[in-house]
């Protein structure tokens, strides 16, 4: 990645570039708000629920983001991520709510949020050009590399995705639920499993509510509202 040029056309920023890190999550507590921390590899890098996350070394985008916490934050991320990724690829991206990207059923880019002395830290994974992942993965993950079968520029995501982050995050709550259900085949009307705390419920998803909760509503007419992740195609 050329953080050279990143810290050029972005002169206001802080631009944090680490070659191997633990996490970017870890490096960027305590960093002010606007500041990025880019590596090329993590060596811990974390997932949702306690997940790690696969951060293969080169091939990938691993970022993290100071940002001032605000409503719905995890699916503007999402939002901005999938819109960097049309910008510079062309590739168009689903988005499984909360914010998974996806690409032909398979994850392409995770979001994880977390708060830290008041700030939210956004932490944006993106396989770009692996040509393969770990069996454990290998059903699950994709990469832009596999997707389209030639290298992408991690330079040239990251350049669009750093101002469609600043663009996102200026739109209110309503814009938000609105572009999301506009963008994920997984906002209304798909037929889901969920991961809940009492099991498994399997239902139809009907919209989301007001605070971009996913409403899930079960074959006997119940409406579920999931407020984390677990979502996944019924029957993948
Ligand atoms: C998920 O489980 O979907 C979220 C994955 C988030 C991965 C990114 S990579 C950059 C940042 N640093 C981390 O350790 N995790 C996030």
């Amino acid at each position: 990645m050329d953080i050279e040029r990143l810290r050029r056309e972005f002169p206001a920023r802080r631009i944090h570039h680490y070659p191997s890190v633990d996490s970017t999550m870890r490096s960027a507590v305590g960093l002010e708000p606007g500041s990025v921390v880019l590596a090329g590899e993590q060596t811990a890098g974390q997932g949702r629920h306690g997940r790690s996350w696969h951060s293969e070394a080169g091939s990938g985008i691993y970022c993290s983001i100071v940002l001032k916490p605000m409503p719905v934050l995890t699916l503007t991320l999402g939002l901005a991520t999938a819109d960097a990724i049309a910008r510079s690829t062309g590739i168009v991206c689903d988005l499984r709510w909360p914010n998974d990207v996806m690409l032909a059923g398979k994850k392409v880019a995770g979001i994880l949020v977390q708060l830290a002395d008041g700030n939210a830290i956004a932490g944006i994974g993106i396989n770009v050009n692996h040509s393969s992942f770990p069996p454990e993965l290998a059903s699950a993950a994709t990469s832009l590399r596999l997707h389209t079968g030639a290298p992408v520029s991690l330079t040239d995501i990251v350049l669009t995705l750093l101002p469609a982050i600043d663009a996102f995050v200026e739109l209110d709550k309503d814009t938000i639920l609105r572009l999301f259900t506009r963008a994920s085949s997984y906002a209304a009307g798909r037929r889901v499993t969920v991961e809940q705390p009492e099991g498994i419920i399997e239902g139809t998803t009907a919209g989301l509510d007001p605070a971009g909760f996913l409403i899930v509503r079960q074959d006997d007419g119940t409406d579920t509202l999931i407020v984390a992740g677990g979502v996944r195609a019924a029957g993948s």
